[in-house]
């Protein structure tokens, strides 16, 4: 094993099954990919598996195998093709099998533990207790009670408590049908022992399929020691098998995350309104507001204010922050002190500094707006750098594009832009410069100056409407 876990001095292996279609999904999509919490539920079984840090991962595949690899890059998994999906202990044979031919030449007591790829809340807290406890024993099986096992393999104790078999729910007598203590699908066993097993299962069941969880009825046979350990919470351990299962795991786990952010205190309105698909980070005395989605990685400092329906993906908020109701932040950083909203929207590449307001309807893209400066209504920023205290009026448009390529905007500190302006870059605004209201700027105005690019107004007197002609 490895140096970091130090649970024993023989390897661990560690083989993901992930080759089932996932029938039960109705997909097009292998059940693996499927998202919790934003992340598939594949990628949260590496994650689990890389932190034990283990001697190989290999991740058996099938079904849609292309698509499953590509969305999993990582260099130094080893992909084994189950081509035919004969049952999970067929899976795992097509594992070890690779496993002994690998160029590390594993020995017997070498150990392989098993994960399935449709249990994505897998943790190393879970894990080592299973692999330190087994650490003796043949073979060591990760079991949990639940209120409804239906659907279930089921652990078969005999009269001293020792597991003696799992039974498919398929193939489960009604008094095995009664038993609440089920199978995750989990275990850790010794190489040399599988090597043994494996070639021994039979499709001697309901689905007619080589049943991994046969190895358990084998060990006993053979006198082994089998190790228990039954996860005390089920959530963790639970494998997703339909859609109704995947929406109940992702409320449940969606509700320990908001309360998990509120004990380390975030006054969170509705912990079940709000949801968490990566990482915060949240400072203290922040609010959080119903309908609230966080994605990918969020940064919160204290004292920061998140009113209702926003989505923030990838922000930085710096004190005293307050997103004001249906606003759209993707890949913003916001400095200490600044408003949003309501209804604006940052895309990547926006740098709020201190102090500076950005009001409705307002749309803003790889800019970097200075301190104190507001850019209240109906306007779009993009490709821009703009100074301190400049007040940008409604309805101002950069105009950036021009059909071909991108153009930059650059603006000085104490800039005025009177309502409905044009800026069409690349175009500089020097310091102090004001512009009047319409303009369209299409060079640069130096510091100071007034700039005023529309039609003068004429005025006629004694103007008459036209008359609507007869028919
Ligand atoms: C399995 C267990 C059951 C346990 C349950 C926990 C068996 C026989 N049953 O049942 O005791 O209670 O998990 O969730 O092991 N797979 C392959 N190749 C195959 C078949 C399956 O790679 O030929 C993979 C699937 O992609 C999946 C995992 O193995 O990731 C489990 O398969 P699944 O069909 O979901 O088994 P369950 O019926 O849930
Ligand atoms: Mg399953």
């Amino acid at each position: 094993m490895s140096d970091k876990t130090h649970l024993s001095d023989s390897k661990l292996h560690v083989v993901i099954l992930a080759a089932g279609k996932g029938t039960r999904m109705h997909s097009t999509l292998p059940k693996v990919l499927h998202s919790l919490a934003g992340r598939s539920l594949l990628a949260r079984v590496l994650d689990a598996a890389e932190l034990l840090n283990p001697a190989s991962i290999r991740v058996v595949v099938g079904f849609e195998a292309a698509v499953i690899q590509a969305a999993c890059p990582e260099p130094h998994l080893h992909w084994v093709m189950q081509a035919q999906q004969l049952g999970t202990g067929h899976a795992l044979a097509c594992a070890v099998a690779d496993l002994q031919q690998a160029a590390s030449l594993p020995t017997p007591d070498d150990r392989v533990l098993v994960l399935y790829g449709d249990v994505p809340l897998i943790s190393v807290s879970v894990l080592a207790p299973l692999i330190l406890a087994s650490q003796e024993s043949a073979l060591g099986v990760l079991s949990t009670q639940v209120e409804n096992p239906a659907g279930y393999g089921r652990i078969i104790r005999d009269a001293a408590g020792e597991v003696v078999a799992i039974r498919e729910h398929r193939d489960a007598a009604p008094d095995e049908l009664r038993v609440h203590e089920i199978n995750t699908g989990i275990l850790v066993a010794r190489l040399g022992d599988l090597s043994a097993w494996l070639p021994q299962l039979v499709p001697h069941n309901a689905q007619g399929e080589l049943y991994l969880t046969d190895i358990v009825g084998l060990a006993h046979a053979e006198h082994k020691a089998i190790t228990t350990r039954i996860e005390p919470d089920p959530l963790l351990v639970t494998g997703i098998n339909d859609r109704g299962a995947l929406a109940d795991m992702e409320r449940a786990w969606q509700l320990r995350q908001a309360q998990r952010l509120a004990l380390s205190g975030t006054t969170i309105m509705d912990p079940r309104r709000l949801d968490i698909r990566g990482e915060v980070i949240s400072g203290v005395d922040n609010l959080i507001d119903v309908n609230v989605v966080l994605e990918g990685r969020v940064t919160l400092g204290n004292n920061v204010i998140i009113e209702p329906n926003c989505v923030l993906r990838n922000v930085t908020l710096g004190d005293g922050v307050r997103v004001r109701a249906f606003s759209h932040l993707d890949g913003a950083e916001l400095a200490a002190g600044v408003e949003v909203g309501p209804f604006a929207r940052l895309r990547p590449g926006t740098q709020l500094s201190a102090n500076s307001r950005v009001g409705n309807f307002v749309e803003i893209k790889a800019s970097r707006i200075g301190a104190g400066s507001k850019i209240n209504h109906l306007s779009y920023v993009g490709d821009t750098t703009m100074g301190a205290d400049c007040n940008i009026g409604a309805g101002t448009i950069t105009c950036n594009y021009d059909g071909a390529n991108k153009h930059r905007t650059d603006i000085g500190d104490s800039v005025f832009v009177g309502s409905s302006s044009q800026l069409v870059a690349p175009v500089q605004i020097g310091d102090g410069a004001t512009i009047g209201a319409g303009s369209t700027i299409t060079h640069d105005v130096p510091a100071g100056h007034l700039a005023v690019a529309r039609v003068r107004q004429t005025n006629r007197a004694g103007w008459q409407r036209p008359k609507k002609m007869a028919k």
